[in-house]
């Protein structure tokens, strides 16, 4: 389906850490809909080569290769939206957002009917502007559902973190059925029994989980982990406090990944709740730095010898073999 045997190639050669592509199918943020103001247009560096994502004058969040098709010039720097369209720096050509046709040259007669920008399949929900990612420009198969906590006034403003890790999405991803890691690396108190299932292009993993809260008191939770393709992921936790984790992972390159988490809580506007809210988040930063050093060094094994505590790490990683 994709160019992945080139990447099987490649890694059997050791030219590369991982036996899959790096540009997986799927929804992947490429920004926040509160970064992105009508009139915005931003660059940006994702999927190994260069973006532009920009709002129309009416509010359409859209996102395009970044070069012109006339003489290539950057439509990151310098160009501007005008209507719905943005206009290239150099010769002011203009674009239109949604499909990239090109609707003006204002010195030409005719224009070329092939002269359009590469646009991306554009939603935006839950508070991120999402792009389509498919290595054959298919349309999207699949939608990213709604939050419905993230306009639940009970529920805090999210909490955003972001970092750039030097890893695949997938060896990243895969933590969350890695339930042994969870004890070793973050402190659980046990190992939490898990259970995974697919649902199409969602992945649900259950676990039930005995932990040290922040301040001391020990308790059960479980949570709910939903991978929405390889680039979205719900988190629900029910038990000690009810929370919500919203990460993305967006590729860079081949090697580097945009990572961000987002955080709330049901705090109904109280205060005990936000302070164990706010020590709750500053756990998951240090949660996120346990594991980058081993992300950014680990090899991915095709095989990986595993044992029987090990959590559906092999349910997993068929889940993903419909996006690469
Ligand atoms: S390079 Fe964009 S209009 Fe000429
Ligand atoms: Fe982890």
């Amino acid at each position: 389906m994709s160019d992945s045997e080139d990447w099987v190639g490649r890694y059997e050669r050791g030219e590369s850490r991982y036996p899959y592509t790096p540009y997986p199918i799927g929804w992947f943020r490429m920004a926040y809909s509160h970064e992105l103001d009508p009139g915005d247009v931003q660059r940006l560096h994702r999927f190994g080569r260069e973006l532009v994502v920009f709002r129309t004058e009416s509010g359409r969040a859209c996102v395009a290769d970044a070069h012109c098709p006339h003489l290539g010039a950057h439509l990151g720097v310098g160009g501007e939206v005008v209507g719905e369209a943005l206009r290239c720096p150099f010769h002011h050509w203009e674009f239109e957002g949604e499909s990239g046709r090109c609707t003006k040259i204002p010195y030409a007669k005719r224009i070329p009917p092939k002269a359009a920008l590469r646009s991306w399949p554009v939603r935006e929900r839950n508070g991120l502007v999402l792009a389509f990612h498919h290595p054959e420009r298919k349309p999207p198969h699949f939608e990213i559902p709604e939050v419905p906590e993230l306009e639940d006034p009970a529920w805090m403003p999210l909490d955003l973190n972001h970092w750039t890790v030097r890893a695949n999405w997938l060896d990243m991803n895969e933590n969350c059925v890695d339930m042994a890691h969870f004890k070793y690396i973050h402190g659980t108190l046990s190992i939490p029994p898990t259970t995974a299932e697919i649902d199409g292009t969602t992945h649900v993993a259950t676990s039930q989980f005995r932990m040290k809260m922040p301040g001391g008191n020990e308790g059960d939770a479980q949570l709910v982990t939903y991978d929405h393709g390889p680039g979205v992921q719900v988190v629900r936790m029910e038990g000690l406090i009810d929370s919500l984790l919203l990460n993305t992972s967006t590729p860079i390159d081949a090697e580097q990944t945009d990572v961000s988490f987002a955080y709330t809580v049901r705090s109904e506007g109280e205060t005990r709740k936000e302070h164990l809210a706010a020590k709750i988040i500053e756990d998951l930063k240090n949660q996120f730095e346990h594991d980058r050093p081993i992300w950014e060094n680990k090899a991915y094994w095709t095989r990986p010898t595993l044992c029987d505590g090990d959590g559906p790490i092999a349910t997993y990683r068929k889940w993903v073999q419909q996006f690469v």
